[in-house]
């Protein structure tokens, strides 16, 4: 087992160090000439996308609306696959379906992509095994290429949908004629960028054990962000909650002082998310309210930030990057900080109590 593991305590840091070579692999043969090509046909006639998946994979759908809202400006929804199978969604016959799921055989999310055939929409699926019930049944698959993913909580199938995903928003951006062609290699240079990106953002590894060794005895965390940053907090409190069995939340930063904020006492930690330049002053203000309230503030921002001594307790700095890209990046530090609050907790880190893997009952 322990060769396996490739030298790693747990497959959980194993798949954590693969991204680089996961998203390389799933990014590559999606790219001709510089140019993003899915190979799904013409996006052109796309007036709406629904995003569908479950847990982690609905995250990334987060994180991917907003890259095809930003660059494609085509309205796009996010559904977790367990209420849009039973609720009665709106969707127009040029709406296409995205559906997501590393394993291809969660039950809610093949019951979902099922009720998008019914309704005659377009169905596009994000899955990382190959063959499998989604894959088959979609009418058009992109694969991710992250290679089999043991340890329970998602990491390196996140980070490749997020990579798809992005491939996707540029691809829609393209056919829809709001970005020129020129501009879409510029993106698509980023991309290609991203595994060494990922690679950099890895060296925080010391860094974040450090910071979970200050945290290891709390049993509630906060995570804040606005913009994109905010789904990056609901991953990472996610992570937390899987492995390390503590209670965290993800607020939009600015909705924390409409309740949550009269949870926040001495010593309560909040991880704060600021990777986006127009939005780093507003987090820091929220920052502000919660340290004067007591809070052990982690933050997590890009190099180029200006962040005064006083604003945090840790800062855990991302390497420089497009700021389009920075969830991506931003991911790595919040699963290491997640991995060793498990390790410093003594947490059955790949076996999580009570989950599974691929959950294909209801
Ligand atoms: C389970 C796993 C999660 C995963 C979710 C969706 O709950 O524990 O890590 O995100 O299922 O799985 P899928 O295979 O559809 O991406």
């Amino acid at each position: 087992a322990a060769a396996e593991k490739g030298g790693f305590a747990h497959f959980m840091l194993k798949e954590i160090y693969e991204q680089p070579k996961s998203v390389r692999d799933t990014v590559n043969p999606r790219l001709l000439n510089g140019l993003p090509s899915l190979g799904c046909g013409d996006l052109s006639g796309v007036e709406r996308v629904h995003i569908i998946g479950c847990g982690t994979a609905m995250h990334a759908g987060l994180v991917g609306r907003a890259a095809i809202e930003r660059f494609a400006r085509v309205p796009a929804e996010v559904h977790v696959a367990s209420e849009f199978r039973y609720g009665d969604p709106i969707i127009g016959k040029k709406d296409l379906a995205v559906i997501i799921s590393q394993s291809g055989e969660t039950a809610d999310t093949l019951a979902a992509l099922r009720l998008a055939k019914q309704k005659g929409v377009r169905t596009m699926a994000i899955v990382n095994v190959v063959g499998s019930s989604i894959a088959r049944e979609a009418d058009c698959v992109l694969y991710t290429w992250a290679g089999p993913e043991i340890a329970v909580a998602s990491t390196k199938a996140y980070s490749v949908q997020l990579a798809m995903l992005d491939l996707l928003a540029l691809q829609l951006a393209l056919d829809h004629g709001r970005i020129s062609p020129h501009e879409t290699r510029v993106l698509c240079a980023d991309l290609q960028k991203l595994p060494d990106m990922v690679e950099e953002a890895l060296k925080l590894d010391a860094s974040c054990k450090e910071a979970a060794a200050a945290y290891a005895k709390q049993e509630i965390a906060f995570f804040i962000g606005r913009g994109v940053d905010y789904p990056s907090s609901m991953e990472g409190a996610l992570k937390l909650k899987e492995i390390a069995y503590v209670e965290s939340e993800a607020y939009a930063a600015g909705e924390l002082k409409h309740g949550t904020i009269s949870l926040i006492v001495e010593h309560t930690p909040v991880i704060a998310l600021a990777t986006q330049s127009k939005l780093f002053e507003k987090t820091v203000s929220n920052i502000k309210e919660v340290k004067a309230r007591g809070a052990e503030v982690l933050l997590l921002c890009g190099k180029g930030a200006h962040v005064t001594e006083d604003v945090a307790d840790h800062v855990l700095m991302l390497p420089d990057v497009p700021e389009w890209l920075m969830p991506s990046v931003l991911v790595v530090p919040l699963q290491l900080f997640a991995y060793y609050m498990a390790a410093e907790r003594g947490c059955d880190i790949d076996q999580p109590r009570n989950l599974a893997k691929s959950v294909t009952v209801e």
